[in-house]
């Protein structure tokens, strides 16, 4: 059903764990699955220097989840803002047609870890 690069990165999920006074954070859940995703993120110079990601999910959302901060780490807030679950799918190769839904978490939840980040630095101006 699963490819070896999402059964990789269910078995060995990059970047897992919470991040310390983090510099933004994104939860996003899927109401139909019950399924969510809480990403931290670590911005230094305008680029992510740290993402991390805890998760209720099923192997898809684990598997997205995991790339998806390989993705992302080391981009600009202006090119990790831009991640879509297809740039999600591509790296992982492929995800059975049932489980397209699940990257979607990581996307919304990266954008709205991006969304926190933004709105912080409003209010230090
Ligand atoms: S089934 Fe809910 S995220 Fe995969």
């Amino acid at each position: 059903m699963y490819n070896k690069k999402v059964i990789d990165h269910f078995l060995n999920p990059r970047n897992t764990g919470c991040i310390n006074e983090p510099d933004g954070v994104g939860v996003f859940g899927d109401p139909s699955c019950g399924d969510y995703l809480c990403i931290y993120i670590k911005v230094d110079d305008n680029h992510i220097s740290d993402i991390k990601f805890e998760i209720r999910g099923c192997p898809a959302a684990i598997a997205t989840s995991s790339i998806l901060t390989e993705l992302a780490k080391g981009k600009s807030i202006k090119e990790a803002e831009k991640i879509t679950d297809e740039d999600i799918i591509r790296a992982l190769g492929e995800l059975p047609e049932p489980k397209i839904h699940c990257s979607n978490l990581g996307a919304k939840a990266l954008q709205q870890a991006i969304k926190d980040y933004l709105t912080r630095q409003e209010k230090i101006k």
